[in-house]
């Protein structure tokens, strides 16, 4: 009963140049593992699903990517978004389509592009959460131990009186302003969110009921063309209807049967360069190299990426982004990395 909603469908704009809409951080080896992140996700959660009970859920221009770089997936795998629409319609989409094949279904719903260090810790935390949430009423989440007041994430504030692995949640705030997190932060019992949630298709579907009927109404007026090769011409037709909102607004903010698993695993989500850099080896000047040959004077603290085996030759530089890219070669200082969507605008205005 145990199945997957791996969403694939955004841009990751902050990776450009090497993440493009075209071609986004996704289906990249950003780690320079010879795995780019989707097929890691996919076999990660593969070993606690099925693997034909994975669902991707992506743009339709990714379509070729994604059956490149997973070649077992089949068509009925995979749903096509006409449309950007965020979160909340693509995992309500899924969990009706999954609800028609098995009722009883327990799922995850995981992001495609996250570092996940420690693999069995990660299936464990999952494991815990599937057994409670094949008997319980409950959303649950993963909550990762918080280390600044990072704007851009998702607070959880768990009951402090809790004393099992599964803590019941007295708040759910998505993407809170600076001096919000600051102070959920100072008061110790708030954890990220990790934006990998678990839960019975019965659970979320009367949680979309609830709290989203008109996009509940919007897609269940399809059910019948789900699965049934009537459904193209049925995403074609609404997909584009369904209000733009994540599933943390839509369904996370708004229920009171939210629920935390402390992650025990390490976790980052890969958002920007600087993050990457910080999951990467170092060489003893503290260069994070992915591909390229070098030779390096006076360098150190630089995110360094090219073509594979590309020479790179950098004297005196220090904490920068340098990132080669056919047409592209972006030097960046790591403390802007944020204001890279930015001149990514800026570029497209210009050139
Ligand atoms: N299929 C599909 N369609 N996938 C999408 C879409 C869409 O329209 N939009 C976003 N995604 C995918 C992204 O590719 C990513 O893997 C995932 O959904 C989450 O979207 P983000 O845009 O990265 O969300 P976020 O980073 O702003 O916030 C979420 O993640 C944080 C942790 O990384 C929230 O859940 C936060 O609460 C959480 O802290
Ligand atoms: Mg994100």
């Amino acid at each position: 009963n145990y199945y997957a909603i791996l969403m694939a469908g955004g841009v990751g704009s902050r990776f450009w140049p090497v993440s493009t809409q075209d071609f986004p951080k996704q289906f990249h080896d950003m780690l320079g593992t010879g795995d780019t992140l989707i097929q890691k996700t996919f076999q990660r959660l593969a070993q606690l699903i099925p693997e034909e009970n994975i669902f991707i859920l992506t743009n339709e221009r990714y379509n070729d990517l994604v059956f490149q770089q997973l070649p077992n997936v089949t068509k009925r795998q995979v749903v096509l978004e006409p449309a950007m629409r965020n979160t909340a319609p693509c995992i309500l989409y899924a969990s009706l389509k999954i609800q028609k094949e098995n009722e009883n279904a327990v799922m995850i719903v995981a992001p495609s592009d996250h570092w996940i260090e420690d693999e069995q810790a990660f299936s464990a935390n999952v494991k815990t959460a599937f057994d409670y949430c094949e008997s319980n009423d409950a959303l649950m989440t993963l909550g990762i131990t918080p280390t600044f007041p990072n704007t851009g994430y998702g607070y959880i504030e768990y009951d402090k009186t809790a004393t099992t692995e599964i803590k019941s949640v007295n708040q759910f705030r998505e993407k809170p302003d600076y001096e919000t997190a600051k102070s959920f932060i100072s008061q110790g019992n708030f954890l990220w969110n990790a934006g990998i949630f678990m839960w019975s298709v019965k659970s979320v579907i009367s949680a979309f009921k609830n709290n989203q009927p008109e996009l509940f109404e919007l897609f269940k007026s399809g059910y019948g063309s789900y699965n049934t090769e009537l459904e193209d011409n049925f995403i074609k037709d609404n997909y584009e209807r369904a209000e733009n909102i994540s599933v943390d607004y839509a369904l996370m903010e708004k229920s009171d049967n939210v629920f935390v698993i402390p992650a025990t695993f390490d976790w980052n989500d890969l958002g920007t360069w600087g993050s990457l850099y910080d999951k990467l080896d170092k060489d003893e000047d503290a260069n994070a190299i992915v591909n390229s040959k070098t030779l390096l004077e006076d360098a150190s603290g630089n995110m360094i990426r090219s073509k594979r085996d590309k020479l790179v030759v950098i004297d005196g530089l220090k904490d920068y982004i340098i990132v080669d890219k056919d047409e592209v070669l972006l030097i960046f200082p790591k403390e802007k990395e944020q204001d890279i969507k930015k001149v990514l605008q800026n570029v497209k205005a210009n050139f």
